[in-house]
């Protein structure tokens, strides 16, 4: 697979190539190319004529965005990449896919392996279409309400760092991420009503675990799930929070220390309790009244945007849970969310049906 600053690059040439203009009739010369769509032919329909908004990474995929609601996902398997078609050139073995626009320009996949993806999927299907990326955090109609909160002053900041950020590194697009996972969750707290769901625990930590596996890793990463938990409520948001805790214990290391972090899921009677614990360089006494603050930071520029733990604890709340820490300079961190658990026989459907959030959020 490619690696991911790689894949940005190929994000950014795809986003080059293609944002604004419209499709033609794809040519899919891939047998199990397109097999998520069921069959070539509705792949090809459902990309004809659609114009391309913008262009995504998403974990291992590039996604376009279509003016139709529909999202292009393409994952280039182990050996694929994508190339701008230049003028009568023959496309190379291996060539699975070439997209041509209305305006003139083709792209083309090439997979020598055979395992590269591509589908159709509508982006408010996410979830039932494509679970996975779902559980990476493109969420229905995310990207949207990404952007307009994007837009907002209060965040046009963030924004800045962002772009700076990108040019750094790889930790840069981490941060990015981490930055649009957090605008996620503002964004997602505007809507109101959405219903709760039974969500596992279990899976959340997975998912982020997931997410920051690179930086885990060289954090030596415990994760532990004692018991599998359910709780009512958000699971996007559920993801956040832990991401933010994560993130945070892993940049909380010290030069030249090895930095211990683990995650841990445990049950305490009626409460599932989240433990991210860090062996990093602690948080002194003054920082300690202002951590839950929104845009308090004491990392540099283009680090933090200061909003990860004031989201955490909002969305904690909204759930009726609570938050904790506790630290010691020099020896680490660690922070408990405690969440009320929902036994799965006491019949998820409806109660996700007669509770809405407003009353609970805080
Ligand atoms: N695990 C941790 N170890 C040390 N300091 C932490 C930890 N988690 C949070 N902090 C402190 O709290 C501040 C606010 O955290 P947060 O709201 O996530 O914003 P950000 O990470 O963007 O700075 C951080 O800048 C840092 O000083
Ligand atoms: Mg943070």
């Amino acid at each position: 697979m490619a690696e991911l600053p790689e894949l940005e690059t190929l994000r950014r040439e795809l986003e080059k190539e293609s944002v604004g203009k419209r499709f033609k009739v794809p040519e899919v010369t891939g047998a199990k190319l397109t097999k998520r769509n069921g069959n070539k032919k509705v792949f090809q329909q459902r990309l004809e004529g659609a114009k391309v908004k913008s262009v995504d990474r998403r974990g291992p995929y590039l996604v376009g965005n279509l003016d139709n609601g529909e999202l292009l996902l393409l994952h280039l398997g182990e050996k694929g990449y994508l190339e701008k078609v230049a003028p009568r050139s023959t496309a190379p073995k291996g060539t699975v896919l070439t997209l041509a626009f209305t305006q003139g320009g083709q792209i083309r996949l090439v997979d020598p392996g055979g395992t590269a993806q591509a589908f159709v999927a509508a982006s408010d299907n996410l979830a039932e279409e494509a679970p996975e990326l779902a559980a990476i955090g493109l969420e229905a109609g995310s990207a949207e309400r990404v952007s307009s909160v994007l837009q907002r002053a209060e965040v046009a900041f963030a924004r800045r760092e962002a772009v700076a950020a990108i040019s750094e590194s790889l930790q840069g697009m981490e941060r990015i991420r981490q930055i649009v996972a957090s605008l996620r969750s503002v964004a997602r707290r505007d809507q109101a009503g959405e219903p709760v769901q039974a969500v596992a625990l279990a899976e959340v930590i997975e998912s982020v675990v997931r997410t920051a596996a690179h930086d885990l890793k060289s954090a030596s990463a415990r994760v532990e799930i004692r018991e599998p938990c359910l709780v009512l409520g958000h699971r996007g948001e559920l993801v956040d929070v832990v991401l933010n805790l994560v993130v945070n214990a892993i940049q909380a290391r010290e030069e030249h220390r090895p930095n211990q972090v683990s995650v841990e899921l445990r049950r305490d009677g009626q409460t599932a309790v989240i433990r991210v614990a860090d062996t990093g360089k602690g948080i002194s006494a003054s920082h300690m009244k202002r951590l839950f603050e929104p845009f308090f930071t004491t990392k540099g520029p283009g680090e933090g945007t200061g909003l990860g733990l004031s989201l955490a604890r909002n969305i904690v709340l909204a759930h009726g849970g609570s938050i904790d820490v506790q630290t010691e300079a020099g020896a680490g961190t660690t922070f408990t969310v405690r969440l009320p658990i929902q036994e799965p026989e006491a019949g998820v459907t409806s109660v996700a049906r007669g509770t809405s959030r407003s009353g609970k959020a805080g």
